[in-house]
């Protein structure tokens, strides 16, 4: 098939590596250093919808695979389709369950999908009215999409006050905050399940556990995630049964009465509490590290199954089968001051390079006169493979060790949880 791949990070690496690997050709809208070593890359932005469709139509594109929800909740989908082209990932009515949190919650209340408690705002004075005595944390989210930036955990009054303020009369995040989903604070340990979708059914990925702060012990700000490790030894067998009975099972329910027609892939990050998994968030994407470590544990061609799904017509296996001893663990390398603001262009320098058991995916990078520069806050991210969840971690460790760029920042505790588990049997 001839496939174009939409986005430029991590993840649009592993879906072009994962699928390049089939044989087919492929092209990336706009792509990375990284992906250009795979791929034909085509200088067009993700949002630039018409360009996209063009370029399409005009290569006789077999199918589009869309890495980031953004394209999506614009209808980038809808687009393609209009032109008779097959897409991977929803339209972009579907997409809202990404887009419009406050939309995906009452959905998950009208369905009886486990979530966390919550109101919906878009007055900052009842908000505050709603706050007063409240018992704390609470967890503060702008309904729309703002990257990964428009969640906050509000520990004190005060703070929930200033995150309210900023989201619903300052306009920090434009649109995307003037409405607000406030809800209960969950703890537990929190998993990636994703499963790609042709409507009706979904064939489950392995699961995978990202780790969404900065620092190691899971302190500091949140990020996109700066690592991943598949499969997650806490999600068991009847961990996984409940989780495609209470999640996943009435979420196709919701998709048949209301009339979503889902193609591409659904993102359940859940939380495994006392009282079982709750989900925290749909997206409407595979997760970004998740990808990373995933899709190399992938069994089979990848292009395939998404072209299945585009199709509505997905074939085979309800779900991948954790394999015993092939393990996947992935370190994103980020630029110094990300997840806030920091510089570019800087040198890449060392083993930037696959190698046994180990595959860097390039995040934000670029060629700049002939030298690898960074370009993006994420910059690179390192997976390593091994037959057990220790090996696969040395090995990532092993090639993070090989590159340097000034200012580099890496978690060095990724995967610790299931390290934990698997000491604690
Ligand atoms: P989200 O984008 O909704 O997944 O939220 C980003 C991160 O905030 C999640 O990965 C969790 O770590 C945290 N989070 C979100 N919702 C809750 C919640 N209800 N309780 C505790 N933590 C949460
Ligand atoms: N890694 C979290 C996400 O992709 O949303």
């Amino acid at each position: 098939m001839k496939i174009l791949v939409v986005g430029s990070g991590g993840r649009e690496h592993a879906i072009v590596w994962a699928v390049s690997r089939y044989g087919h050709r492929v092209y990336c809208a706009p792509g990375n250093a990284g992906i250009a070593r795979l791929a034909e890359c085509v200088d067009i932005e993700p949002l630039n919808i018409p360009a996209l469709v063009n370029f399409a139509r005009r290569q006789k594109i077999d199918l589009t695979i869309v890495g980031p929800e953004a394209p999506l909740v614009a209808g980038l989908a809808d687009e393609l389709e209009k032109q008779g082209l097959k897409v991977f990932g929803p339209k972009s009515a579907a997409a809202q369950l990404e887009g419009d949190k406050s939309f995906a919650k009452r959905l998950m209340l009208r369905y009886r999908i486990p979530t966390a408690q919550f109101e919906v705002f878009d007055d900052y004075e009842r908000a505050i009215r709603f706050l007063t005595g409240r018992r704390l944390p609470v967890v503060i989210k702008a309904s729309g999409l703002a990257g990964g930036k428009g969640v906050e955990i509000a520990r004190s009054f005060e703070q929930a006050q200033q995150v309210l303020s900023g989201y619903m009369r300052e306009d920090r995040l434009g649109a995307a905050g003037r409405t607000v989903v406030i809800e209960e604070y969950l703890t537990g340990e929190e998993v990636s399940i994703i499963g790609l979708c042709d409507g009706k059914r979904v064939r489950f990925m392995i699961p995978s556990q990202d780790h969404k702060r900065l620092l190691d012990n899971d302190e500091g700000p949140n990020t996109g995630g700066m690592g991943a490790y598949a499969p997650v030894p806490v999600v068991t067998e009847e961990v996984f049964r409940q989780i495609v009975e209470r999640v996943f099972e009435p979420l196709l329910k919701c998709f048949a009465q209301e009339g979503i027609d889902y193609r591409g892939a659904i993102y359940a990050g859940l939380m495994l509490t006392d009282d079982g998994p709750k989900v925290l968030e749909f997206n409407c994407r595979l997760g970004d590290p998740e990808a990373q470590a995933i899709l190399p544990l992938f069994e089979g061609d990848f292009a395939e199954v998404c072209r299945q799904c585009a199709e509505g017509g997905l074939s085979g296996q309800d779900a991948d089968i954790p394999p015993a001893d092939r393990w996947a663990l992935c370190v994103v390398l980020a630029s110094k001051g990300y997840p806030g603001s920091y510089e570019k262009g800087l040198p890449i320098s060392g083993e930037v390079e696959d190698g046994e058991n180990l595959l860097v995916f390039h995040a934000g990078t670029r060629m700049e006169n002939g030298r690898l520069v960074t370009s993006g806050g994420r910059v690179l991210a390192v997976t390593g493979l091994g037959r057990s969840l220790p090996e696969a971690r040395q090995r990532a460790y092993y090639g993070v060790g090989r590159i340097h760029f000034p200012g580099m920042q890496y978690r060095h505790d990724i995967g610790f949880r299931g390290l934990r588990h698997i000491s604690e049997g």
